[in-house]
């Protein structure tokens, strides 16, 4: 028997790399050499593709011996020597070396390679002829990660990282899709039209309906894409949170990677930007204190212009669309122009902050609500501000907008009767890799806000939650 197969040396891929492939092994024979605990992982996935398994090793795990006790798998010998396997590997579709001994793990795969029948020594890539790579399962939808054996340890956090991005309902989608072919190639019996079908219905809302199981919903929309209905454009409002892109929802991730354009403003970061979709058109619609690049009116008719013409338009807002973002105002114009909308909410920068500077919003022993307000001031200069409810000392007041009225803010709050040593925090670019917080009293924020030359984006925090703020060590 050779000790080593010949296609690459123990311990280098083989040259090329691996070659991705997808095999049937429902209803085929598969020899399984161990019968410990990597053979209970192989033979639980190798079950699961509907393979028949035969067993080859001395002592056998409690649940592979189930197995073997309810005819799940077939126990064929004891000791995995060349006779035997032999006599066992002619008409194998695959074969699995996992025992725990290296050496015997190279010896089955050196005559299986010899035998040319595939083999997976496992936890051995150097004498294996193919590798099973880590799998996300949605129904009959399966995406596989493989390191080619360098590291199994990211290729699971990977396969993490995709379990997350997949919606549920993506095996539905499979399936719904795959019902639906016959009916797509009977009326268009050109691969390109049935093509260009396919991809108005997953950019649209039937995909959502199938992936949610409402088919009769999908079929309405398919029936209408069959009969040369374009497909509708339509405008999604989604909240960004306050900067850092781990904060995005997994909604707003997947309908970014998705729009045709996105209108943006300066609160999206960078950073963010670079998680949209490659192709599509960004828009800087930005608004800053004083530096309005569109008007309101302009950015509404813009998002209705683009809808209507067909595009699946991302109006991303920073933080949340719903909080001082004007997203009511937005979605009014839709609604009037009959454009349909979805909307994602984001995290706000009062939560943002709140977290990544370390003080709580509320707190038991002296916040018992909490008040959000804008520091912006109207055209004459005045802050139109509920000050009475603003002075209310068993809660904390965010004040969004607030750091050029920031004197104003305070001596109109020490009017109302807080004490001069009431705890005031700012946090500049909150979330972000450089954020900064200044803590300090009504008396003292405003020239410390100053001297420090802070800059919006900045949230002011008010109110003895300040005095909790914790910061870890
Ligand atoms: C027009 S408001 C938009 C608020 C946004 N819709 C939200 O929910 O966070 C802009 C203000 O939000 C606050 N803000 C937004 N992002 C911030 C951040 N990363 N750090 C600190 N403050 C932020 C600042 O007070 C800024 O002036």
């Amino acid at each position: 028997m050779k000790t080593q197969a010949p296609h690459s040396s123990p311990d280098s891929p083989p040259e090329g790399g691996w070659f991705p492939i997808a095999i049937r092994l429902s209803g085929t024979r598969v020899l399984l050499v161990g019968g410990g605990d990597i053979a209970v992982n192989k033979g639980r996935l190798l079950l699961d593709h509907g393979a028949r398994i035969d067993v080859l090793a001395e002592k056998l795990h409690p649940v592979v011996q189930d197995w073997v006790d309810h005819g799940r798998v077939r126990h064929v010998g004891g000791r995995a020597d060349e006779g035997m396997l032999r006599s066992l590997l002619p008409g194998c579709r695959l074969v699995y070396a996992a025992t725990d001994s290296r050496d015997t793990n190279r010896q089955v795969a050196a005559l299986a390679d010899e035998l040319n029948i595939p083999v997976c020594a496992v936890d051995d890539p150097g004498p294996s002829s193919f590798i099973t790579p880590a799998q996300v399962r949605r129904g009959m939808v399966r995406v596989a990660v493989s390191t080619g054996g360098a590291a199994p340890v990211l290729a699971r956090r990977l396969r993490e990282q995709i379990e997350i991005l997949l919606p549920e309902g993506t095996g539905r989608l499979a399936a719904y899709m795959q019902s639906r072919r016959p009916l797509v190639s009977g009326r268009y019996p050109q691969v390109q039209d049935r093509k260009r079908i396919w991809e108005d219905f997953l950019d649209g809302s039937g995909a959502e309906a199938a992936r949610s199981g409402d088919e009769s919903r999908a079929d309405a929309r398919l029936e209408a894409l069959l009969a040369g209905d374009r497909k509708p454009g339509e405008v999604w409002l989604v909240g960004a949170g306050p900067g850092d892109p781990d904060l995005l929802t997994l909604k707003a991730l997947h309908l970014m990677q998705n729009a045709d354009s996105v209108l943006y403003d300066n609160l999206v970061s960078p950073a963010l930007l670079d998680m949209v979709r490659r192709d599509a058109e960004l828009v800087f619609v930005g608004k800053q204190r004083d530096r309005h690049a569109l008007p309101q009116d302009e950015i509404n008719r813009e998002m209705v212009r683009r809808a209507q013409a067909g595009e699946r338009v991302l109006r991303l807002k920073g933080g949340d669309p719903f909080i001082f973002g004007r997203g009511g105002e937005e979605i009014e114009a839709l609604v009037e122009a009959g454009v349909a909308f979805r909307l994602v909410p984001g995290i706000s920068a009062a939560n943002g902050c709140a977290a990544y500077s370390g003080i709580p919003l509320t707190h038991r022993d002296c916040a018992q609500a909490c008040l959000f307000v804008t520091g912006h001031a109207k055209a004459d200069g005045v802050l139109d501000l509920p000050w009475d409810d603003m002075a209310d000392r068993r809660q904390t007041v965010v004040i969004y907008m607030g750091i050029s009225t920031l004197p104003q803010l305070a001596a109109g709050l020490l009017g109302k009767g807080l004490p001069s040593d009431w705890p005031v925090a700012i946090v500049e670019r909150g979330t972000q890799p450089r954020q900064r917080v200044f803590t300090g009293t009504l008396t003292s924020i405003a020239q410390q806000a100053a001297e420090a030359q802070v800059k919006s984006p900045a949230l002011v925090i008010v109110g003895q939650v300040v005095r909790h703020r914790v910061i870890s060590p």
